[in-house]
Formats: C-alpha cells, structure tokens, sequence
C-alpha cells in the first residue's frame, strides 16, 4: 500500500539510508544518493552476490569492465536501434509518459479482472509494435494524466533511453566523438568474452560475472529507487553450447530463485513472470517479481539471449568470437569451433535494496491499554544488517564506556560496530532497531562483578546475560 511506500521513503531519509540526490537544489529526477546505512546495506547485499557468482558456483569469474565502451558496442547491441520505449506527450501539459508505465498505472485503480484485461490488451499491442492501436487504447480507456481530465494525446513514438556524451575523439576523425553511458553492464561482459576465456583458460559452461552503473533516461513515475536514471546491475553471462539453452535457463531460473529465498524472504512473495514481449536479444525470458509495497515488481530479469550479442560483435568488430569446443558429441566427432549461446541473469542492486527495505520494515505497536509505545524494526537478515552490533556502555561513568570500547576494538575489525553512550538505554535500543541492528550489547556495573553484559535481541527484544568474552564469536557467527 501506498502509506507503507511513503513510510519507507522517510524512514530511509531520517535513518541514513537513501537521500533524493542534489537535495539542496530540490533534487534530481530519479537519481538517489545512499547514506552511511544505506551504502552499507548496498554494499553486503552486493558482496553476498558477488560471493554466491564468483566463489561458491563453479566455474563463473568476475570482471569490471569500463562504463564508457567503444560507440560501435551499441550498433552491436542493437541498442542504438532498438533500444526505445513507446513515449506519449500530454500535448497540454508537455509530459511525457512511457506507454506501459502509463497504462500500467491506471489498471491498477481498476477493478482486478478489467485492470489484467486492460493490460494483456497492451502486451499484445506492444508486443506487434502497434503504435496507433496503443493510442486507440488510451484514448478508448479515458485514461487521464495527473494535470487535466480530457487529454490531448500526442501520437505513440520511440524514445531512446541512452544518455550520450561527447569524448574528445573516438576515432580520430572530427565529428565522431559521440560515446553512450552504457545502459547494461552486459556489454562489457561480451566484448571481454575471449580476454576472459583465454587468460583464465576457461571451458564451456562458465559464467562471467560484473556489478557495475548502468544509466537510463528513463521517464519516470515517482517510485523511488525502483526505476532510476543511475544504477546499479549485477550480471552474469552464462556461455554455453548452443543447443543446450533451454536446460541453462531452466537452471539459472531454480538457481537465481535460491539465492532470493536465502534473503530470508518468503517464496509466497516472489513470483515468475514470463515475458510475451521479448527483448530484441532474447529467444526466451522472464522476470523474478517481488511483492513489494507498490505491487508485483520485476527485481531481476533471466534472458536466454542465444549468440545474438556474440554474432553481432564478430560482424561489426570483424573479430572472431568463436570457442572451440574439443569435447566429443554424440557422432563422435569434438564439437568444435562455434559462437557460443548465452543464458543471462540480471539483478538490479538498488531494487534488492529496496526489496529488502520493504520486505524488513515494521511499525510495531507495543503498547498497553494504558500505556501506549510503538517502534520501527527493519528486520534484516544479520548477514545484510548495515550495523551487526549496538555497543551501549549503561552510563558515561565508573569506567564502562572503558570497558565497552575494549569490545569495539576487539569486534570492529570483524564487522561493522556501533558505539553510543548517550541517551536512556530504551532510546539507544529504538535507534539500532530503525536502522536494523540485530544485537546490542550493553555494559554495566554487574559487568566490572562478573564478566557478564546483555545482550538484546532486535527481533525478540529479549535481553539475556551473557559473558563480555563469548560477544565477538556470538555475533560473527550469526552474520555468516
Ligand atoms: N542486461 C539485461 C538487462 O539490462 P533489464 O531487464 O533491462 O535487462 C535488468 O534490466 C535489471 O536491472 C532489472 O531487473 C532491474 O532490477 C534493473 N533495472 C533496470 N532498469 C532500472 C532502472 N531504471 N532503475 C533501477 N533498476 C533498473
């Protein structure tokens, strides 16, 4: 629901994790900046892929290629060509809307049936590239934009989503210094192909894997960091013998599907959309959706892609792309030189942060009939949690903020600590509960007796006794 969108984008804003880009000049259209949690909890979640691609599959290495790439890399991709969205202009109010955006959003006001009608309309009108018929359905359904009732429609056209920028000069001749911010991170995977292959003698199957900035000019509705004109993607090329696509993605759709399910998110919040569009490089496709506050949500696209990327960098770069596959196939003979196919996964880092947002926000009512209390918990799994540890010495005197310091010297260079002295101890658990810290330990002067500190429970609330020394070991296993 809308109200709990809304709580999440200010609890982000007041807690450090996700700030509207440029704010002192009224922002950015769709760029964000991440704050000290933010950036943290980006940063695990990319770590954890990162881990789960490159070091406990087989055969799958990474690369981090350059945001800028050769101009000719995108009349390859097809994406100086192809890679448009159907745009519709308010002749009024001179907005612009992206067609599906636009239509996807006034089914959602409708009743079910008629809203999923409404849109297999569109798939299907999209999916021939008929622009005079997705007019006709606008017009038809009255759908109107936020300014005015009646609606003076331009004509459906397409709209490259490339930004473009100038380098001094690509290739030496005047006039051709145009270069694109690249709009995937795949790209610089497939052009590295046989770099790759090469140097790290690499046999079909294997992966690469990249994370990197991807930029869109995205006309946007306000979804917050969902769609954004600056991004982040975490990719992975498949290479593998053509032929034999349909089990890799049928293998990488089991496989992707794990690694959200190890987030500690339900499988009841996930669901698989296939795809009746297809991009223009894919012979199959689908989408992970995830349930998040605004609705089901693609979070992260599986692309059979076939060799359409490969081929086409051979024929614009005149370099052969091929493998040789010395393996023997069923005749007898070694498979041999070939372009290889290619199953994609495609995960945007700032929708799993948002997915992770949504899935752990809470607004918890604690209180009595006569005593009311409430608190916001993000309920992080502890291996993502921006902060693992609270460390609260109960006061500023009698030598515990000495002894507390002692652990945030053991434990900080194990995991992320936090260290606070000030305020009532509820307070100080409120605040690592809003930015999700699953342990806080506190000392007191039981601890300067015994060896013994609390330790709080995020989750649970609960407080328990524990010795000072077992706190490190305690926490780091539970962040693995
Ligand atoms: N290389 C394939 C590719 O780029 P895509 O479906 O266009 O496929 C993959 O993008 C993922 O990147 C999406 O599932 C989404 O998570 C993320 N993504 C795409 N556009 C985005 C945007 N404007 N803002 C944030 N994330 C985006």
């Amino acid at each position: 629901d809308s109200n709990k969108f809304q709580a999440i984008i200010s609890h982000c804003k007041e807690y450090g994790f996700i700030f509207p880009s440029s704010e002192i000049y009224d922002g950015l259209s769709a760029v964000y900046d991440y704050g000290q949690n933010g950036s943290e909890l980006k940063k695990n979640v990319r770590d954890y892929w990162w881990k789960w691609m490159t070091q406990l599959q087989d055969n799958i290495v990474g690369i981090d290629a350059a945001i800028f790439m050769h101009p000719t890399t995108w009349k390859a991709s097809g994406h100086v060509d192809n890679f448009s969205d159907p745009m519709i202009d308010n002749k009024d109010s001179k907005k612009r809307y992206r067609v599906d955006h636009l239509i996807e959003g006034f089914a959602e006001t409708l009743p079910e049936a008629e809203g999923a009608e409404l849109i297999a309309s569109m798939e299907k009108l999209l999916a021939a590239e008929d622009f005079a018929g997705l007019k006709q359905l606008i017009e038809s359904r009255k759908i109107k934009c936020a300014i005015s009732g009646t609606v003076n429609w331009t004509d459906v056209r397409q709209f490259n989503l490339m930004f473009s920028t100038e380098f001094g000069s690509v290739s030496g001749e005047e006039g051709d210094n145009m270069v694109y911010l690249r709009p995937e991170t795949a790209q610089g995977i497939f052009v590295n192909f046989l770099n790759v292959q090469k140097s790290g003698r690499m046999k079909i199957p294997f992966g690469i894997a990249q994370i990197g900035k991807a930029f869109r000019n995205e006309i946007v509705a306000r979804q917050f960091i969902f769609r954004m004109r600056e991004f982040e993607q975490m990719e992975m090329q498949f290479f593998i013998r053509p032929g034999t696509q349909k089990e890799w993605y049928e293998f990488w759709k089991t496989e992707r599907m794990k690694w959200h399910l190890s987030l500690g998110i339900p499988e009841s919040r996930y669901r698989f959309h296939d795809h009746v569009k297809l991009a223009h490089y894919a012979d199959a496709a689908c989408d992970i959706e995830y349930d998040f506050p605004i609705g089901f949500k693609e979070v992260e696209g599986i692309h059979s892609r076939t060799d359409f990327d490969l081929k086409n960098h051979q024929e614009f770069s005149r370099k052969k792309m091929q493998y040789f596959d010395p393996e023997v196939g069923p005749d007898g003979k070694p498979y041999g030189n070939y372009i290889p196919y290619v199953i994609e996964t495609s995960i945007g880092l700032d929708r799993t942060v948002m997915m992770l947002l949504s899935e752990a926000y809470e607004e918890q009512d604690l209180g009595t009939p006569d005593k009311p209390d409430s608190r916001v918990v993000l309920r992080f799994p502890a291996k993502l949690a921006p902060v693992k540890l609270g460390i609260l010495p109960l006061t500023k005197k009698d030598g515990l903020p000495e002894i507390a310091q002692e652990l945030m010297a053991e434990c900080r260079s194990v995991f992320k600590c936090f260290y606070e002295e000030k305020d009532t101890i509820g307070k100080r658990y409120r605040r690592m509960d809003a930015i999700g810290t699953p342990f806080c330990i506190t000392i007191d002067h039981q601890t300067k007796e015994d060896g013994t500190v609390t330790i709080r429970y995020r989750d649970t609330m609960e407080q328990e006794r524990i010795p000072l020394k077992a706190v490190k070991d305690l926490v780091d296993k539970a962040i693995q």
